[in-house]
């Protein structure tokens, strides 16, 4: 059997591997239009950082698994594509802002029909809108000449930084396919596929339309629980309760269960976002006013949490943070990873520097010209109204900006440190050595909930942990968060 998977992502590379590892007889060939990723891929420095990744891609390359920009060759040769392509939220014309771009999609689709000489299943990895399918099957149907095609939708639900562990022992594996005898002998094939390691009972073969949905449905009720903890951290600010102790209370009920509840400064990643605002679109365009309303209340909370994390920093430096130094640990939007796809890191930051401050940002695994290319590059406005895009930072703000190569480096002679990843290292800082190498008052601002307040202030610094209860000096300012 010959495998293609077009799209060497945060997805395609990974998943492929880990099938070349478990399925030794089957070849796969991950293809991208990319000539850099692909050469990454081929090299022995990878186009992504994910623990555990690059001991499986050496094992398997050279022997059932290749990266190649040859996508014609490898398309029409398989048995089976996968399309993992990207699919961002569009910035232009319709539906910019919600809706899923589907250009690159489209393309691939488009090639398949070119290229291909055999019969095929084609499956959607991508996270696409539901009934996709349907358009993915009249791309490839308009053009067949005489060529069977199945279509199954199989999601993906790996997160990054713990996407081997993910791929090697996943909680559900989730197959869609037409309820015709073709569509559901594809699911087979595919379903024979995981089998190789995942047990069969974790293994969901369900309706096309049920499991592209389910994977949007899947990332907004995450966000949402995310959503939910944060609101509650705002009112334990306010009440002298303490987040993590009221998780860990309401998580204990099985009903509700432990994961997702980790209150933070906001969510971030090429995920929830998208996908909820996708959901979104999904749900106006079907009329759903009401429904699209009710998970656009999750970004909006998120987009609140950053917007307060940034208030409580500014308004407890005396209101005024110009030209003061601010340590930005962490810049990635989560620990283990080098991906800054919507990081919520950027929201602070251009929060902080639109009040004039000068920061200083080390993250374990994010380049500096990664950092200066995302901070200046354009994004959609906060509230997501418009379809404007904005710059996110002028000249002058980027000359405020400045990479450190460790954290004892960007705390030198800094008023605060502002941690926004979770970052193993964060945790393990020789804090009273930063300390003495800071301006005083000294300020730490915990985004994540990483560090222990009372440790912290046993040192001498005044603390601000994501809904803690507030150190006196913070408490005392007053000011709407
Ligand atoms: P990515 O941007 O890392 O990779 C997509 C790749 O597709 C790029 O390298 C791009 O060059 C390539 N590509 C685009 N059009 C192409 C074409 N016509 N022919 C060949 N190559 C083409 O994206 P990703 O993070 O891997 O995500 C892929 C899909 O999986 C998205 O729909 C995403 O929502 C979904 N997903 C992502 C994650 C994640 O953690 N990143 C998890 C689950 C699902
Ligand atoms: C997510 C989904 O978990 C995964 O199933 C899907 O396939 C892709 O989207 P990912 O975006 O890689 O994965 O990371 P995830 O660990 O879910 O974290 C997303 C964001 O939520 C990060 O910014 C993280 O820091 C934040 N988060 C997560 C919290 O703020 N609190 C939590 O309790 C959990």
């Amino acid at each position: 059997m010959k495998i293609c998977c077009i799209g060497a992502g945060y997805v395609g590379g990974p998943t492929m591997a880990v099938i070349a590892l478990k399925c030794p007889s089957v070849e796969v060939a991950v293809v991208d239009i990319s000539v850099k990723r692909i050469a990454a891929w081929n090299s022995n420095r990878l186009p992504i950082y994910e623990p555990g990744l690059y001991d499986i891609v050496a094992q398997c390359r050279g022997r059932n698994l290749s990266f190649s920009t040859d996508v014609e060759k490898h398309v029409s040769e398989a048995d089976i594509v996968f399309i993992s392509v990207n699919t961002p939220t569009k910035t232009f014309g319709l539906g910019a802002g919600k809706a899923a771009d589907l250009t690159y999609w489209e393309s691939a689709a488009r090639t398949i029909a070119d290229v291909s000489t055999s019969d095929k299943i084609v499956v959607e990895k991508s996270t696409v809108p539901v009934r996709t399918g349907e358009s993915l099957k009249k791309i490839l149907t308009h053009n067949s000449k005489g060529i069977n095609y199945q279509i199954l939708s199989n999601p993906e639900f790996l997160a990054e930084g713990t996407t081997v562990q993910d791929l090697l022992r996943p909680d559900r594996v989730l197959i869609g396919g037409l309820e015709t005898p073709e569509g559901q002998k594809a699911a087979q094939v595919l379903k024979d596929v995981y089998a190789h390691w995942v047990p069969e009972d974790r293994i969901i073969t369900i309706n096309l339309w049920s499991a592209e949905l389910s994977k949007l449905v899947a990332n907004a009720y995450l966000a949402q629980r995310i959503s939910s903890i944060n609101s509650i951290s705002a009112l334990c600010e306010a009440t002298g309760a303490d987040v993590s102790e009221v998780a860990r209370a309401v998580g204990k009920d099985s009903r509700v269960g432990p994961m997702y509840l980790n209150a933070s400064f906001g969510f971030g990643g090429s995920a929830f976002i998208k996908d909820i605002l996708s959901l979104v679109y999904i749900c106006e365009c079907n009329g759903l006013t009401d429904v699209a309303e009710y998970w656009n209340q999750v970004l909006k909370i998120n987009d609140f949490q950053k917007n307060r994390f940034v208030k409580r920093v500014i308004s407890s430096m005396f209101n005024t943070v110009v030209g003061k130094k601010i340590a930005v640990l962490g810049f990635a939007f989560k620990k283990d990873t080098g991906d800054t796809r919507d990081t919520p890191v950027i929201d602070v930051c251009k929060g902080l520097l639109d009040d004039k401050a000068t920061l200083s940002i080390y993250d374990p695994q994010v380049s500096e010209e990664q950092i200066k290319y995302d901070l200046t590059m354009q994004k959609l406005d906060w509230d997501r109204s418009s379809s404007n895009q904005l710059l996110i930072l002028s000249p002058t703000e980027m000359k405020q900006v400045h990479t450190a190569r460790n954290a004892y480096e960007a705390a030198e002679g800094a008023h605060c440190v502002c941690i926004l990843n979770d970052w193993d290292e964060f945790r393990e800082l020789d804090y009273r050595k930063i300390y003495e190498a800071m301006c005083k008052p000294a300020f730490i601002f915990d985004g994540r909930n990483v560090v222990d307040p009372e440790k912290l202030r046993a040192i001498g610094f005044i603390v601000y942990s994501i809904g803690k209860p507030l150190d006196a000096w913070v408490k005392s300012i007053a000011v709407a968060v």
